[in-house]
Protein backbone atom coordinates (compact mmCIF):
# COMPACT_ATOMS: atom_id res chain seq x y z
CA UNK A 1 0.00 0.00 0.00
CA UNK A 2 3.37 2.33 1.02
CA UNK A 3 4.66 2.06 -2.39
CA UNK A 4 6.54 5.28 -3.47
CA UNK A 5 7.71 8.71 -2.28
CA UNK A 6 4.55 10.18 -3.43
CA UNK A 7 1.91 10.56 -0.25
CA UNK A 8 -1.55 9.41 -1.51
CA UNK A 9 -4.34 11.41 0.51
CA UNK A 10 -5.85 8.29 2.12
CA UNK A 11 -1.73 7.06 3.49
CA UNK A 12 -2.06 10.25 5.24
CA UNK A 13 -4.01 7.90 7.80
CA UNK A 14 -0.72 6.17 8.59
CA UNK A 15 1.26 9.64 9.91
CA UNK A 16 -1.86 10.04 11.52
CA UNK A 17 -1.83 7.05 13.57
CA UNK A 18 1.78 6.89 13.96
CA UNK A 19 1.25 10.43 15.89
CA UNK A 20 -1.36 8.69 17.95
CA UNK A 21 1.43 5.39 18.81
CA UNK A 22 3.75 8.51 19.44
CA UNK A 23 1.93 9.70 23.37
CA UNK A 24 -0.38 7.30 24.36
CA UNK A 25 -0.88 8.38 27.38
CA UNK A 26 -2.38 11.57 26.04
CA UNK A 27 -3.60 10.05 22.82
CA UNK A 28 -5.74 6.66 24.82
CA UNK A 29 -5.23 5.29 21.55
CA UNK A 30 -3.08 2.00 22.84
CA UNK A 31 -3.11 0.11 19.30
CA UNK A 32 -1.87 2.53 17.31
CA UNK A 33 1.03 1.05 17.32
CA UNK A 34 0.39 -1.55 15.31
CA UNK A 35 0.16 0.34 12.30
CA UNK A 36 3.14 1.88 12.41
CA UNK A 37 6.06 0.93 9.67
CA UNK A 38 9.47 2.37 8.07
CA UNK A 39 7.69 4.35 5.56
CA UNK A 40 5.56 6.09 7.44
CA UNK A 41 8.36 6.69 10.02
CA UNK A 42 10.68 8.61 7.63
CA UNK A 43 7.72 10.88 6.56
CA UNK A 44 6.25 11.44 10.27
CA UNK A 45 10.18 12.70 11.01
CA UNK A 46 10.38 14.73 7.81
CA UNK A 47 6.92 16.20 8.41
CA UNK A 48 7.12 17.10 12.73
CA UNK A 49 11.14 18.80 11.14
CA UNK A 50 9.67 20.30 8.22
CA UNK A 51 6.21 21.19 9.27
CA UNK A 52 5.23 21.66 13.14
CA UNK A 53 7.11 18.99 16.06
CA UNK A 54 3.70 19.74 18.23
CA UNK A 55 1.59 17.67 15.44
CA UNK A 56 2.03 14.51 17.70
CA UNK A 57 0.10 16.22 20.70
CA UNK A 58 -2.51 17.90 18.56
CA UNK A 59 -2.96 14.52 16.98
CA UNK A 60 -2.91 13.00 20.40
CA UNK A 61 -5.46 15.65 21.72
CA UNK A 62 -7.91 14.99 18.80
CA UNK A 63 -8.43 11.40 19.54
CA UNK A 64 -8.81 11.32 23.11
CA UNK A 65 -11.04 14.25 23.13
CA UNK A 66 -13.37 12.23 20.83
CA UNK A 67 -12.92 8.79 22.54
CA UNK A 68 -14.01 10.58 25.43
CA UNK A 69 -16.98 12.24 24.18
CA UNK A 70 -18.20 9.14 22.78
CA UNK A 71 -17.75 6.88 26.13
CA UNK A 72 -19.29 10.13 27.64
CA UNK A 73 -22.32 9.44 25.31
CA UNK A 74 -22.28 5.83 25.61
CA UNK A 75 -23.18 6.01 29.22
CA UNK A 76 -25.28 9.40 28.93
CA UNK A 77 -26.96 9.36 25.76
CA UNK A 78 -27.20 5.92 24.92
CA UNK A 79 -25.38 5.53 21.74
CA UNK A 80 -25.20 1.65 20.18
CA UNK A 81 -23.46 3.14 16.86
CA UNK A 82 -20.29 4.72 16.21
CA UNK A 83 -20.20 5.53 12.36
CA UNK A 84 -17.05 6.86 11.14
CA UNK A 85 -16.60 8.78 8.17
CA UNK A 86 -13.11 8.83 6.75
CA UNK A 87 -12.14 6.22 9.86
CA UNK A 88 -8.36 5.91 8.35
CA UNK A 89 -6.30 3.53 11.15
CA UNK A 90 -8.42 4.83 13.86
CA UNK A 91 -9.10 2.08 16.59
CA UNK A 92 -11.89 3.12 18.30
CA UNK A 93 -13.81 -0.14 18.04
CA UNK A 94 -10.94 -1.45 20.05
CA UNK A 95 -10.90 1.29 23.31
CA UNK A 96 -14.96 1.47 23.52
CA UNK A 97 -17.17 -0.97 25.41
CA UNK A 98 -17.31 -4.16 23.09
CA UNK A 99 -21.15 -3.67 22.60
CA UNK A 100 -20.80 -0.82 20.19
CA UNK A 101 -21.47 -1.47 16.73
CA UNK A 102 -18.96 0.29 14.84
CA UNK A 103 -19.69 1.63 10.77
CA UNK A 104 -16.19 2.52 9.15
CA UNK A 105 -16.47 4.68 5.97
CA UNK A 106 -13.28 5.35 4.20
CA UNK A 107 -11.69 4.74 0.38
CA UNK A 108 -11.62 1.53 -0.85
CA UNK A 109 -7.90 0.99 -0.53
CA UNK A 110 -7.64 2.13 3.23
CA UNK A 111 -10.67 -0.11 4.44
CA UNK A 112 -9.38 -3.11 2.06
CA UNK A 113 -6.39 -3.04 3.71
CA UNK A 114 -7.63 -1.88 7.27
CA UNK A 115 -9.99 -5.26 7.29
CA UNK A 116 -7.48 -7.12 6.49
CA UNK A 117 -4.56 -5.91 8.68
CA UNK A 118 -7.30 -6.13 11.81
CA UNK A 119 -8.64 -9.99 11.00
CA UNK A 120 -4.71 -10.78 11.06
CA UNK A 121 -4.18 -8.71 14.28
CA UNK A 122 -7.79 -10.37 15.59
CA UNK A 123 -6.34 -14.24 14.40
CA UNK A 124 -2.80 -13.16 16.00
CA UNK A 125 -4.85 -12.54 19.47
CA UNK A 126 -3.40 -9.03 19.27
CA UNK A 127 -6.60 -7.28 19.17
CA UNK A 128 -10.42 -8.51 20.30
CA UNK A 129 -13.23 -9.00 18.09
CA UNK A 130 -15.53 -6.22 17.83
CA UNK A 131 -19.15 -5.43 15.60
CA UNK A 132 -17.50 -3.79 12.95
CA UNK A 133 -18.50 -3.03 9.68
CA UNK A 134 -16.51 -1.63 7.02
CA UNK A 135 -17.74 0.68 3.73
CA UNK A 136 -15.43 1.46 1.24
CA UNK A 137 -16.60 4.69 -0.82
CA UNK A 138 -15.40 7.93 -2.47
CA UNK A 139 -16.85 11.25 -0.79
CA UNK A 140 -15.96 12.81 -4.06
CA UNK A 141 -17.97 10.37 -6.14
CA UNK A 142 -21.87 9.41 -6.21
CA UNK A 143 -22.10 7.40 -3.14
CA UNK A 144 -25.27 9.00 -1.27
CA UNK A 145 -27.88 6.43 -2.00
CA UNK A 146 -26.12 3.20 -1.46
CA UNK A 147 -24.43 4.56 1.51
CA UNK A 148 -27.24 5.85 2.99
CA UNK A 149 -29.31 2.40 2.83
CA UNK A 150 -26.36 0.09 3.69
CA UNK A 151 -25.74 2.42 7.03
CA UNK A 152 -29.37 2.42 7.62
CA UNK A 153 -29.68 -1.49 7.30
CA UNK A 154 -26.87 -1.50 9.98
CA UNK A 155 -28.10 0.59 12.30
CA UNK A 156 -31.66 0.38 12.53
CA UNK A 157 -33.03 2.74 14.58
CA UNK A 158 -30.39 2.84 17.41
CA UNK A 159 -28.39 5.90 18.72
CA UNK A 160 -25.67 6.96 16.70
CA UNK A 161 -22.79 9.28 17.44
CA UNK A 162 -20.89 10.31 13.69
CA UNK A 163 -17.54 10.84 13.94
CA UNK A 164 -15.77 13.31 11.14
CA UNK A 165 -12.14 13.74 11.74
CA UNK A 166 -9.19 14.88 10.13
CA UNK A 167 -11.27 14.38 6.36
CA UNK A 168 -13.12 17.87 5.90
CA UNK A 169 -9.76 19.60 5.29
CA UNK A 170 -9.21 17.34 2.11
CA UNK A 171 -12.83 17.98 0.89
CA UNK A 172 -14.24 21.07 -0.92
CA UNK A 173 -17.69 22.59 0.05
CA UNK A 174 -20.04 21.06 -1.88
CA UNK A 175 -19.05 17.77 -0.70
CA UNK A 176 -18.63 18.87 3.08
CA UNK A 177 -22.52 19.80 2.56
CA UNK A 178 -23.77 17.07 1.22
CA UNK A 179 -22.36 14.75 3.92
CA UNK A 180 -23.92 17.21 6.61
CA UNK A 181 -26.96 16.62 4.67
CA UNK A 182 -26.63 12.87 4.57
CA UNK A 183 -25.59 12.78 8.86
CA UNK A 184 -28.94 14.71 9.08
CA UNK A 185 -30.79 11.74 7.12
CA UNK A 186 -28.94 9.10 8.92
CA UNK A 187 -30.05 10.61 12.76
CA UNK A 188 -32.84 11.04 14.75
CA UNK A 189 -33.18 13.65 17.59
CA UNK A 190 -30.49 13.50 20.12
CA UNK A 191 -27.91 12.11 18.28
CA UNK A 192 -24.64 13.71 18.19
CA UNK A 193 -21.97 14.06 15.44
CA UNK A 194 -18.30 14.84 16.51
CA UNK A 195 -16.33 17.16 13.55
CA UNK A 196 -12.82 18.44 13.34
CA UNK A 197 -11.64 21.26 11.12
CA UNK A 198 -9.44 24.18 10.56
CA UNK A 199 -10.44 27.95 10.71
CA UNK A 200 -9.54 30.42 8.32
CA UNK A 201 -6.83 32.01 10.35
CA UNK A 202 -4.88 29.47 10.31
CA UNK A 203 -3.69 30.44 6.68
CA UNK A 204 -2.00 33.46 8.18
CA UNK A 205 0.25 31.16 10.42
CA UNK A 206 3.55 30.09 9.10
CA UNK A 207 2.66 26.45 10.07
CA UNK A 208 -0.15 26.65 7.46
CA UNK A 209 2.51 27.71 4.69
CA UNK A 210 4.98 25.19 5.97
CA UNK A 211 2.19 22.55 5.50
CA UNK A 212 1.34 23.65 2.12
CA UNK A 213 5.08 23.53 0.85
CA UNK A 214 5.15 19.83 2.43
CA UNK A 215 2.06 18.87 1.09
CA UNK A 216 3.44 20.91 -2.70
CA UNK A 217 6.39 18.00 -2.16
CA UNK A 218 4.47 15.00 -0.93
CA UNK A 219 1.26 14.99 -2.48
CA UNK A 220 -0.65 16.49 -6.06
CA UNK A 221 -2.73 19.01 -4.31
CA UNK A 222 -0.51 21.97 -4.23
CA UNK A 223 -2.31 25.28 -3.39
CA UNK A 224 -3.74 26.59 0.00
CA UNK A 225 -7.04 26.99 -1.80
CA UNK A 226 -7.02 23.35 -2.58
CA UNK A 227 -7.70 22.54 1.34
CA UNK A 228 -10.72 23.71 3.02
CA UNK A 229 -11.12 25.37 6.20
CA UNK A 230 -14.55 26.26 7.61
CA UNK A 231 -15.33 29.37 10.07
CA UNK A 232 -17.63 28.10 13.31
CA UNK A 233 -20.67 29.83 11.67
CA UNK A 234 -20.79 26.77 9.21
CA UNK A 235 -21.20 24.58 12.86
CA UNK A 236 -24.15 27.10 13.81
CA UNK A 237 -26.35 27.03 11.09
CA UNK A 238 -26.46 22.98 10.50
CA UNK A 239 -30.21 23.28 10.04
CA UNK A 240 -31.76 20.68 12.84
CA UNK A 241 -28.68 20.63 15.02
CA UNK A 242 -27.61 22.80 17.83
CA UNK A 243 -23.87 23.38 19.10
CA UNK A 244 -23.03 22.06 22.07
CA UNK A 245 -19.22 22.04 22.50
CA UNK A 246 -17.16 23.56 20.53
CA UNK A 247 -12.69 23.17 22.03
CA UNK A 248 -9.14 23.61 19.84
CA UNK A 249 -5.44 22.45 20.70
CA UNK A 250 -5.35 25.07 23.50
CA UNK A 251 -8.77 24.55 25.09
CA UNK A 252 -7.80 21.04 25.34
CA UNK A 253 -4.46 21.32 26.43
CA UNK A 254 -5.62 22.99 29.15
CA UNK A 255 -8.59 20.61 30.31
CA UNK A 256 -5.66 17.32 29.74
CA UNK A 257 -2.93 19.58 31.09
CA UNK A 258 -0.65 19.63 28.58
CA UNK A 259 2.29 21.41 28.46
CA UNK A 260 2.45 23.59 25.20
CA UNK A 261 6.17 23.94 23.42
CA UNK A 262 6.01 25.54 20.49
CA UNK A 263 4.86 29.32 19.16
CA UNK A 264 1.62 29.89 18.27
CA UNK A 265 2.57 30.47 14.83
CA UNK A 266 4.25 26.98 14.67
CA UNK A 267 1.25 25.04 15.71
CA UNK A 268 -1.55 24.02 13.14
CA UNK A 269 -4.69 24.76 15.48
CA UNK A 270 -7.56 22.20 14.65
CA UNK A 271 -11.24 23.04 15.85
CA UNK A 272 -13.75 20.14 17.39
CA UNK A 273 -17.27 21.00 17.50
CA UNK A 274 -19.98 18.60 18.88
CA UNK A 275 -23.28 19.17 17.37
CA UNK A 276 -26.97 17.63 18.75
CA UNK A 277 -29.48 16.86 16.85
CA UNK A 278 -32.64 18.57 18.22
CA UNK A 279 -35.16 17.55 15.39
CA UNK A 280 -36.22 15.28 12.94
C1 LIG B 1 -5.63 12.30 7.84
S1 LIG B 1 -6.55 10.83 7.60
C2 LIG B 1 -7.54 10.82 9.06
C3 LIG B 1 -8.02 9.44 9.38
C4 LIG B 1 -8.83 9.31 10.67
N1 LIG B 1 -10.08 10.04 10.64
C5 LIG B 1 -8.00 9.73 11.85
O1 LIG B 1 -8.25 10.79 12.42
O2 LIG B 1 -7.08 8.99 12.18
C6 LIG B 1 -7.71 11.34 6.35
C7 LIG B 1 -8.66 10.22 5.93
O3 LIG B 1 -9.68 10.78 5.10
C8 LIG B 1 -9.95 9.89 4.04
N2 LIG B 1 -10.47 10.63 2.90
C9 LIG B 1 -9.94 11.78 2.35
N3 LIG B 1 -10.65 12.12 1.25
C10 LIG B 1 -11.64 11.18 1.13
C11 LIG B 1 -12.69 10.97 0.18
N4 LIG B 1 -12.85 11.79 -0.86
N5 LIG B 1 -13.50 9.90 0.34
C12 LIG B 1 -13.34 9.04 1.38
N6 LIG B 1 -12.36 9.19 2.32
C13 LIG B 1 -11.52 10.24 2.18
C14 LIG B 1 -8.56 9.31 3.74
O4 LIG B 1 -8.63 8.11 2.98
C15 LIG B 1 -7.97 9.13 5.11
O5 LIG B 1 -8.23 7.87 5.67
Amino acid sequence: MLSSDHIEIHETAFVTSAFRAADVKLSGDYFAYLWNNPKTEKWVEEYLTKVSSEETFTHCLRNRYFLDKIKENVIKNGTEVLINFGAGFSMYPFLLDPKIIHIEIDKPEIVGHKKFKIEQWQNEDLLPKRNLHFIGVDFSKEYKEGLLATIKSLKGKKKCFILIEGVLFFLDREETDSLFQLFNLLQDTGDIIGSASFQDNLKQTLAFKRLIDFFGEKISKTKASDYQTIQDTYYREISGYILVDHQDYFSLSKDYNHKIIQDKELILNENFYLLQKVKS
